[in-house]
């Protein structure tokens, strides 16, 4: 999406292996987007994915790109350790300029700045999968994130042709925080018996307007992703009802079968 909008962007990821399934991602979802934007001149939609991938290159050495680049937006697994450990490891490597952004679904982005030395260059920008579709961009500021930043980032947003809206530092920023208890009612609904898990997605696409059922949904997002969620807020509030993990969630999840992505999740994919 940044590429299309013009940006100059470098895919980094672990291996060449990797970058090259993304890359495959990327141009068939160039092709989507552009069938759509151009359909009456498919040679316009040819040169638009042309352009976009002219400013797409790969690496799998992020301190080496690192040293210049002006926006770095992580979406690595996850896992608050990990995430701190590369930021910790780029902070030393980027320019004085260079934002640091992390994508981050349910972690603190105060706890990953902390991890750098450049907390007044550091935020949140989470986007919705997927991401050429879905309009939203949430913005989160810390209390240690400047105006500066907190602007530049709504800046970016904007510029990639998204929608922001700001948060505070909070689990779950906007979105998941409502959608994510929505989900998970959803599965223990299932659980109890009181209805098919199929009956709950056709009652959400044509009770509630919704384009995905919630475990349509839940399969779409990933059950691992959706585990990692819910077990962090879990820690945080063991209390909370809304934030009470699930057995079924969990078997599925130990089984491997985590959605759309791997084949199977409470459906099977072909
Ligand atoms: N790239 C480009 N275009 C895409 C695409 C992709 N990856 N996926 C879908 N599209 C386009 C299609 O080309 C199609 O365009 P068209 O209507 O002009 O032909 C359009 O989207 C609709 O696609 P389909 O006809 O294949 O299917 P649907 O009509 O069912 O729409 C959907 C698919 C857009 C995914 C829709 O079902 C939807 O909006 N679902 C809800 C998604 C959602 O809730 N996302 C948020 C998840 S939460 C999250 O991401 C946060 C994270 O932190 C967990």
């Amino acid at each position: 999406v940044a590429a299309a909008s013009g940006h100059t962007v470098v895919l980094v990821d672990q291996s060449d292996e990797i970058l090259t399934k993304s890359t495959k991602g990327i141009e068939e979802s160039l092709k989507r987007v552009a069938k759509k934007k151009f359909a009456e001149k498919p040679e316009a939609g040819a040169e638009f994915i042309e352009k976009t991938l002219k400013n797409l290159t790969t690496s799998t050495d992020a301190v080496a790109v690192v040293h210049s680049t002006d926006l770095v937006i992580e979406a690595i697994v996850e896992n608050q350790e990990i995430k701190n450990e590369l930021f910790k490891r780029l902070d030393k490597f980027a320019p004085e300029h260079t934002i640091f952004a992390s994508n981050t679904s349910s972690l603190q982005i105060t706890q990953l700045a902390n991890s750098t030395t450049r907390q007044d260059r550091f935020g949140g920008l989470h986007f919705f999968n997927p991401v050429p579709m879905m309009k939203l961009v949430e913005v989160i500021k810390t209390p240690m994130t400047s105006q500066k930043t907190f602007e530049s980032l709504v800046d970016f947003s904007k510029a990639v042709g998204k929608s922001p809206v700001s948060c505070k530092d909070t689990p779950g920023f906007i979105v998941n925080r409502l959608l994510v208890p929505y989900m998970m009612e959803a599965v223990r609904l299932f659980e109890r018996g009181d209805a098919s898990k199929e009956d709950i997605d056709v009652a959400m696409k044509l009770g509630a307007g919704y384009p995905m059922g919630p475990f349509e949904l839940l399969d779409y997002v990933g059950l691992d992703t959706s585990k990692y969620i819910i077990d962090g807020w879990h820690s945080l509030e063991p209390n909370n009802p809304l934030f009470a993990p699930s057995p079924l969630l969990n078997k599925l999840v130990e089984e491997k079968k985590l959605g759309k992505k791997t084949g199977e999740g409470f459906y099977k994919y072909k």
